[in-house]
């Protein structure tokens, strides 16, 4: 499929490469900031008005970006599933998600619309991401975790099982969830606490 890449910056260098081994052909990007020099041998081809209304891959790294990308652009959003992803038969992905390499989706896993499942993230049995969330490189999400749409967790978080991750919360980098998180909260650490 031809499709358009919204975000020339290096989320959207990731989001070009693992597009094309899963088979997409992309033909540009789009990016606010254009003019920008040519990227992976592809044209900057101007802003959002610059978009012919065909299929996009939405490559804002901004989970409330990609988001607001999508409500301005009405237009197709196809999901990117990296050919390296062990992905169970029964996960359910929406909508312009991204999911990256070696990702593991474990049985009736939900991936939201427009949510982004990065580098080697592992997504057990029955986890629940909801729409716009980031789940960071190398993060492992134990069975049953919930997170709320928009969050952000950090690389290499783990999360023990059957937890709530708030809509809007930040999970920083390393740590070691053991308790819910309220909407909105940034904790990090192990065990994780707030820091804000
Ligand atoms: C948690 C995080 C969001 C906090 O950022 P911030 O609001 O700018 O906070 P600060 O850097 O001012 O740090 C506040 C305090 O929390 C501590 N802290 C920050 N991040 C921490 C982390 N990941 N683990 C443990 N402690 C951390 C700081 O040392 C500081 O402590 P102090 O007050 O005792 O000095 C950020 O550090 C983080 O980890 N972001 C995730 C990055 C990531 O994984 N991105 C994925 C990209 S693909």
């Amino acid at each position: 499929m031809d499709i358009l890449i919204l975000g020339a910056g290096g989320h959207g260098r990731a989001v070009c490469e693992a597009a094309r081994d899963a088979g997409f052909a992309p033909r540009g990007f789009l990016d606010a900031r254009a003019p920008l020099p040519d990227m992976l041998g592809l044209a900057v081809l101007g802003d959002e008005a610059a978009h012919d209304g065909g299929p996009l891959l939405i490559a804002l790294g901004g989970n409330a970006l990609r988001l607001a990308a999508a409500a301005r652009m009405r237009c197709a959003l196809p999901v990117l599933l990296h050919p390296s992803v062990i992905r169970a038969g029964s996960a359910e992905i929406a909508e312009g998600a991204v999911v990256m390499p070696r990702v593991v989706l474990g049985a009736l896993a939900r991936i939201g619309r427009l949510a982004l499942i990065n580098t080697g993230a592992i997504v057990e049995h029955d986890v629940v991401v909801e729409e716009g969330a980031h789940v960071a490189p190398g993060a492992v999400l134990c069975g049953g975790v919930r997170i709320g749409a928009r969050a952000m967790v950090g690389a290499g978080v783990v999360i023990a099982p059957n937890l709530s991750i708030g809509a809007d919360a930040v999970i920083g980098a390393g740590a070691a969830v053991l308790a819910d998180v309220p909407p909105g909260r940034v904790v990090a650490g192990v065990p994780a606490r707030g820091v804000d």
